[in-house]
């Protein structure tokens, strides 16, 4: 065996992608969910965008194809089985506040970052058990928790041969946004420390292991677009918040989502006992004598094993305002993501990314 047949890629990803027909024909086809579509939509430079998204898209697509059988079927899994690329959508974005605007290094950042967040989706869906993602089963439900391991590492493994390409930054930013990315997923493991207050834990958490990457996404696009060094500290800024927002929102759409709308199981998070917010302030409420909150809390902490049990926990802390109080938080952070926008020129890319802050607390899944 060959060193190059167990590593190389199906495809070379190396080659610069000129917009060919095909991919001409896919800008035509990227399936943005409906608030982040609008988004791109409005921008002046729709036609860029969505182009750029084929061009990340085709590239996406390469970079997970093996020409070893054996993990070819599980490395393509998740990147075919859909998902909102709301993260290439940032990049593409920011990149157009810089005077170079979408670049080929900017189409490669896009794709780095997609392939790092598909990289953390293999590992999270082995530590949460999760059963589904992107509307599909999990990687380790089809082939086990070692391949989906694997196939993880191996695709972010791929990411850093992009990231080298555009050289030794965008490796350390890359670098340095997993350490937190892994950081992040520790201490939601690991739980809150004796003395220390849950509700900060659990906001560190989000913003290391989903604020860090959508930040990157901020911190790569005006980079490669060429913005001022000014610019890319707000949208580093403005990712930082709108990333708390986003995983704030995934929360509690994992109590109330939309199953067909967010392609997983609602309720993962309660059956594997991850508190978040819905159910930390519950225990807020339960702990100053809500009898309700106390209901809820003794559903939550019971056992989920049951597919009825989970549902019953499942609509009586949909029902009870400690979820509508983390909605309220999730949107309040994503007010202060649009106020740190406030040093951008007005214009079509500020009022899309004040759009896109919008989308993700008003999303369905
Ligand atoms: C899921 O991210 C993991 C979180 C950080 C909440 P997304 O909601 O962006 O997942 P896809 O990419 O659309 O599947
Ligand atoms: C996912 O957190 C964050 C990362 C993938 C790093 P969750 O476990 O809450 O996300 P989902 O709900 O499974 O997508
Ligand atoms: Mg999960
Ligand atoms: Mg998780």
């Amino acid at each position: 065996m060959t060193e190059s047949s167990w590593t190389s890629a199906g495809h070379d990803v190396e080659k610069s992608v000129d917009l060919d027909p095909q991919t001409q024909a896919l800008a035509t086809t990227i399936q943005l969910p409906q608030g982040f579509r609008a988004v791109a939509d409005d921008v002046e430079f729709a036609p860029q965008v969505f182009e750029a998204l084929a061009r990340v898209e085709k590239m996406l697509l390469n970079a997970v194809a093996n020409s070893d059988p054996i993990i070819d079927r599980a490395s393509r899994h998740l990147a075919e089985a859909g998902g909102k690329r709301v993260r290439p959508l940032l990049v593409v974005l920011s990149s157009l506040l810089g005077e170079r605007g979408i670049t080929d290094e900017v189409v490669k950042a896009a794709c780095i970052v997609e392939m790092t967040h598909l990289a953390t989706l293999y590992h999270d869906d082995v530590m949460d058990d999760a059963p589904m993602r992107r509307g599909a089963p999990t990687a380790q439900h089809v082939w086990g928790n070692s391949v989906a391991i694997l196939t993880g590492d191996l695709i972010l493994a791929r990411a850093s041969v992009l990231a080298a390409q555009l050289g030794p930054g965008a490796v350390e930013v890359q670098a340095r946004t997993f350490e937190r990315l892994c950081l992040g997923q520790l201490h939601e493991f690991a739980g809150v420390r004796e003395g220390e207050d849950p509700i900060a834990h659990y906001i560190q958490v989000l913003s290391d292991k989903t604020a860090s990457l959508i930040a990157c996404a901020g911190y790569y696009g005006t980079f490669y677009g060429g913005a001022s060094d000014e610019l890319r500290d707000v949208l580093v800024d403005y990712g930082e918040k709108v990333g708390i927002a986003f995983q704030l929102a995934d929360d509690v759409i994992d109590i109330m989502g939309q199953e067909k709308a967010s392609g997983k199981i609602n309720g993962t998070d309660l059956r594997e006992g991850v508190d978040t917010l819905p159910v930390l302030y519950a225990r807020q409420d339960a702990a100053a004598g809500d009898a309700e909150a106390q209901r809820v809390v003794e559903l939550v902490d019971g056992d989920l094993t049951s597919d009825q049990d989970l549902k019953t926990a499942v609509t009586a802390l949909a029902a009870h305002p400690a979820t509508q109080r983390a909605w309220d938080e999730a949107r309040a952070w994503s007010r202060k993501a649009i106020e740190a926008l406030a040093p951008l020129p007005h214009g079509t890319v500020r009022s899309a990314l004040e759009a896109f802050a919008d989308a993700v607390v008003t999303r369905e899944g």
